[in-house]
């Protein structure tokens, strides 16, 4: 009796390991691909951070839906609390250190950890060439999208190697931080900075069990990119036709299919996977 009950005794130890195990994706299909992770995704109120906040709560994580947009950053938490999620919106300009600061802090002491930074906030910012950008211009364009995923990074680290569990970032930079496009001179250099910050931080935060990877989209339907080709001619569906057809794939993408990228590398299935650049781009910088 005494032996049979120390057989079960093991045997459900070494099935709670196993559902434990950092690597193992046996949990995957039954609680999701991020289970009991803790996120936050910063400009998560719209478009590719939305998407991403949508998914990642899918997938089974807490999500701390972070923007300056409050109204809709709350109906973002609306939407996966009311389908049995876990999310609270935090108000938080990426440029104010203080804010992100005590964001970060907060949702450590709420959900006990950070896991997975997705740092997506960005604008556009001026559209010209070089030549034409005002100091002004080009200090708001690179500061905003690059200070944002430095202070975050910079707030985020301490907890992830203090828990001894890693973490996972995520960086959206773009194909224009690969490639030029002839335009928005400020974002390009903006997008270039955060792919080599990315390997850096890679390389520098490895040891700790940190993966930080770049994600690189091309164009996605998202109100960023409505804004930008707001006055093309024949209007935003001609546009979307038009940089569609420059896709291998013959058409732009939809905010999901970047967000499906995010959550594979916060995920345990890119365990291996740290300094890396993945383009989702339809094949658009393949050429
Ligand atoms: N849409 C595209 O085609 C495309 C292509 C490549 C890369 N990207 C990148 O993807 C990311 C998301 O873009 P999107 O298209 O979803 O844009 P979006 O405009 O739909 O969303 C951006 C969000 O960032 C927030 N934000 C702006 N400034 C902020 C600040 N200072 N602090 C906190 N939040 C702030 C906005 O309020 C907004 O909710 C950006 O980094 C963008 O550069 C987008």
């Amino acid at each position: 009796m005494l032996k049979k009950v120390l057989i079960l005794g093991l045997a459900i130890l070494s099935f709670r390991s196993l559902y434990a195990s950092d690597i193992s994706d046996v949990d995957h299909n039954h609680f999701g691909r991020v289970y009991k992770k803790v996120a936050l995704v910063t400009g998560g109120a719209s478009g590719i951070g939305e998407a991403t906040c949508l998914e990642l709560s899918k997938e089974g994580a807490k999500v701390a839906v972070t923007d300056i947009n409050k109204e809709r950053g709350e109906s973002v938490v609306k939407q996966i609390t009311a389908s049995g999620g876990v999310a609270t919106f935090f108000s938080m300009d990426i440029t104010d250190e203080s804010a992100v600061e005590s964001t970060i802090k907060e949702v450590v002491a709420a959900w006990g950890s950070i896991d997975i930074l997705v740092n997506n906030a960005g604008v556009p910012g001026a559209n010209k060439p070089t030549d034409k950008v005002t100091v002004e211009e080009w200090d708001y364009g690179l500061g905003l999208n690059t200070k944002g995923v430095f202070l975050c990074t910079k707030h985020s680290v301490p907890f992830m190697k203090e828990q001894r569990k890693g973490g996972s970032i995520i960086n959206v930079s773009s194909v224009f931080g690969v490639i030029g496009s002839g335009g928005v001179s400020p974002y390009h250099a903006a997008k270039g900075a955060i792919r080599a910050m990315t390997k850096n931080d890679a390389v520098t935060y490895g040891v700790h069990g940190i993966r930080v990877n770049s994600v690189h989209p091309s164009s996605v339907r998202t109100p960023m990119t409505h804004e930008y080709a707001d006055n093309y001619p024949g209007g935003i569906e001609k546009f979307y036709e038009d940089i569609g057809k420059m896709h291998p794939l013959g058409r732009v993408a939809e905010p999901l299919e970047i967000a499906k990228a995010i959550v594979f590398l916060a995920s345990n299935d890119a365990s291996f996977i740290t300094g890396a650049e993945l383009m989702v781009d339809g094949g658009f910088t393949a050429k």
